[in-house]
């Protein structure tokens, strides 16, 4: 089938690259002409397993092309796929700009009937708002159905989810727009295509859920305000623990062995953060006050998430007494491993924090190596995590990267000023560690 992605942003080019590679002929529109012409030549502007390689192979086949024209992508394809972002205002309301732009661009470029999909993850009702923003614009009375098709892909492992998703939601009153999504999706549906044989995630089959659009709207929002409210619910039982003194790691696995519960996403740490459960609790939120249900649970959730990042600091302050002029290593910016995004990243809480209260702090992350936007300049980059924690009085992990398990934390005794170490994510081995005679703190741990 012949499909325009408009937005390479990681919803966007991993869409696109996942449907090249599953037979299609996939056109990624992108109104950045220097992001195209990279994109061209198999440079990705994000870090994530897999997709370069992906990206590479299917633009040498032609299955995909990028380019930065959206009315001539839109006019050579049936099938248009909006990825384009939906940033908070500062009220929590999701801004609408580019997708009510690129519904304009879509109406104004309509040459036959085509089906419009909507993954960006969007406020209940915006395949209603884009339907009339098309019909606005267009010229002739060329048909189009509007499906809510929303993403579920996780960063870091955007690429396995894009293949191998644990469902496909359509949203759609149009017999012909389902019909055609199911032929769209089949070898995913099927999972028999090249890419997904001899891999260990291949599924059997992968379920697929019709519904109408504001319920596949909701069923993206849901999804993400419940894994958040079970963080934020572990978190705020770790701190229990801390008070109690019981485990937290005991707790959840014996919460999680009942098969209701279930032992996943069950992690306490300092937070979610990330371009995501941020702004989708918010948004929903924001949804439900606006429809007269103010949404009491989203509220402490999103409360007890603020308050999390802030533990670390009260440890800090346990441990070391005044923060000023201490000497502070952390390990890990990106929120979390296996990506580059600094979006609403615990880590910047964190090091402001203790940049305000005068502590000198070292940062090292495996990938990231730039400031976030609002990371305050103080902060002292370094190249590994050895000199992060070089005089240090105390190491902070604050992403759980699998290089920080294999640190040598015989020679770290050696070169640190003080020994202490706040583990952030419990991921360091508290017996070792302790062993070795670390002051070792976990999160109700
Ligand atoms: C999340 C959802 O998991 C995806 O299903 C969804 O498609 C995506 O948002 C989206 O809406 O686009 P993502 O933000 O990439 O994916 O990251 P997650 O792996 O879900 O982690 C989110 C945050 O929760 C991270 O800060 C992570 O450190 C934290 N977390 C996760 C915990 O603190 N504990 C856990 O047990 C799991």
């Amino acid at each position: 089938m012949k499909v325009c992605v408009i937005g390479t942003g990681y919803v966007g080019l991993v869409t696109g690259v996942c449907l090249a590679e599953i037979g299609h002929d996939v056109i990624c529109v992108d109104k950045d002409e220097s992001k195209v012409s990279s994109l061209m030549e198999g440079k990705i502007p994000i870090f994530e397993e897999g997709l370069e390689e992906l990206v590479k192979s299917n633009v040498k086949k032609k299955s995909l092309v990028f380019d930065a024209e959206t009315s001539s992508g839109v006019a050579k394809s049936d099938i248009v796929f909006i990825c384009v972002g939906t940033p908070p205002l500062p009220s929590g309301k999701p801004d609408l700009t580019a997708i009510d732009d690129v519904a304009r661009m879509i109406g104004k470029s309509l040459n036959g009937y085509k089906i419009i999909l909507n993954k960006s993850t969007v406020p209940i009702g915006t395949a209603k708002r884009i339907t009339k923003i098309i019909r606005e614009n267009q010229e002739g009375d060329q048909g189009f159905d509007i499906v809510s098709n929303p993403e579920f892909l996780k960063e870091g492992e955007a690429v396995k989810d894009a293949f191998f998703p644990e469902r496909i939601v359509i949203g759609s009153g149009s017999k012909k727009a389902i019909n055609m999504m199911k032929e769209l999706y089949g070898p995913i549906i099927r999972q028999d295509f090249d890419y997904a044989s001899g891999n260990s995630h291949r599924k059997k089959q992968v379920p697929i859920l019709i519904t109408d659009s504001t319920s596949s709207e909701l069923i993206k929002y849901a999804s993400n305000a419940f894994l958040a409210t079970k963080i934020s619910f572990v978190n705020e039982v770790a701190n229990i623990c801390e008070r109690v003194g019981a485990n937290i790691l005991d707790v959840t696995y014996g919460m999680g062995l009942d098969e209701r519960i279930g032992s996943r996403f069950m992690k306490a740490g300092i937070g979610w953060g990330g371009s995501c459960f941020p702004k989708d609790v918010r948004a929903l939120s924001y949804t439900a006050e606006e429809y007269g249900s103010p949404a009491s649970i989203l509220n402490a959730v999103i409360q007890v998430n603020n308050q999390q990042r802030f533990k670390i600091i009260q440890k800090a302050v346990d441990m070391l007494g005044i923060i000023e002029d201490k000497v502070i290593g952390v390990l890990g910016i990106a929120f979390k491993p296996n990506t580059d995004d600094t979006r609403e990243a615990p880590s910047v809480t964190v090091i402001n924090k203790f940049l305000e209260l005068g502590a000198e702090v070292r940062v090292y992350d495996p990938i990231v190596r730039d400031y976030p936007d609002s990371m305050d300049r103080g902060a002292l980059f370094v190249t590994d995590a050895y000199k992060a924690v070089e005089g240090a009085d105390l190491m902070v992990l604050v992403t759980e990267w699998e290089e920080f398990l294999t640190l040598d934390f015989n020679r770290i005794k050696g070169i640190m000023s003080e020994k202490n170490i706040i583990d952030g994510r419990n991921f360091l081995d508290k017996k070792m560690l302790r062993e070795l005679g670390y002051k070792y703190m976990g999160i109700g741990n």
